[in-house]
């Protein structure tokens, strides 16, 4: 037996590490055994739908008996929630926006290793509201690149390899409209999660273009709805999405 040097979690479960190995092997191509639960993705600005549209989508998987997971980013698994509270509370300048970009890439690797690669590993849909393309769209277009796309890249790199959503589905939306119906909802909140919210409309804007031009640079990848249709129809369109990208 040759001697480890430790253990890490890669996209295929806990794997033990030979000592030169070690940073060829961080990432081994994704086996994808069959059958592979598909990620998807659902990414956008404030109040654009993502958390109403996931639950829709969830109860229409388990009625066609997919056997799915609904999570979420900040804050995915009981660790991150710690991450979330700081992340999206408080004051919107409390920290510089490298340090944000790692405290979100923590949060990613935790959700990834503990949750999200076991689930699609065991053959369960994994539906999450947000993931690494809202730290592009926030920490670089929105922030009007005060992160750069290289150091994104990198931590890219660094915490997720080459794995990468099956499916994103982006909901478009004017943010004047997106704002409105956030703050209706932050009004019932214990906790109000309103940290990005309150940065000016010129914040939003950006993180609306920046989206739509990751759209274009990735179309295999990214589906984009107009979110400003009722809650049925846009359900609706999500469904024929998924069921046109993986023949259900
Ligand atoms: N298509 C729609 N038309 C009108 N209102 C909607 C629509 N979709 C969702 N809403 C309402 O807008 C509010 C925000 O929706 P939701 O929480 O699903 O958005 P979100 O994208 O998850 O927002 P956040 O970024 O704040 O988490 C909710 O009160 C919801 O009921
Ligand atoms: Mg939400």
């Amino acid at each position: 037996m040759p001697s480890l040097k430790g253990q890490v979690a890669t996209p295929e479960g806990i794997v033990g590490i030979e000592e030169r190995e070690f940073q060829l092997e961080l990432f081994p191509e994704c086996r994808k055994p069959s059958p592979r639960g598909m990620f998807v993705t659902f990414e956008g600005g404030e109040g654009t739908g993502k958390s109403t549209q996931i639950k829709l989508l969830s109860d229409y998987l388990h009625s066609i008996q997919i056997n799915n997971i609904q999570t979420k980013e900040p804050g995915g698994t009981e660790i991150g929630q710690e991450l979330r509270s700081l992340l999206v509370t408080g004051d919107k300048d409390k920290f510089d926006a490298v340090a944000e970009a790692l405290l979100y890439y923590a949060d990613r690797r935790i959700h990834l290793t503990n949750k999200i690669w076991p689930a699609l590993n065991e053959g369960t849909w994994v539906l999450s509201d947000r993931f690494a393309d809202s730290t592009v769209a926030y920490q670089y277009y929105g922030y009007d690149k005060k992160v750069s796309k290289e150091l994104l890249d990198d931590l890219y790199q660094i915490a997720v390899g080459d794995f990468k959503p099956d499916l994103t589905i982006l909901l478009d939306l004017e943010p004047k409209i997106g704002l409105e119906r956030s703050f209706k909802k932050a009004i019932n909140m214990d906790v109000k999660e309103t940290r990005h919210e309150s940065r000016g409309l010129e914040f939003h804007n950006n993180l609306r273009n920046g989206y739509l031009e990751m759209a274009q640079l990735e179309p295999e990848r990214f589906v984009v709805l107009d979110a400003n249709k009722n809650i049925e129809q846009l359900h609706i369109e999500i469904v024929q999405t998924i069921k046109e990208r993986f023949k259900l």
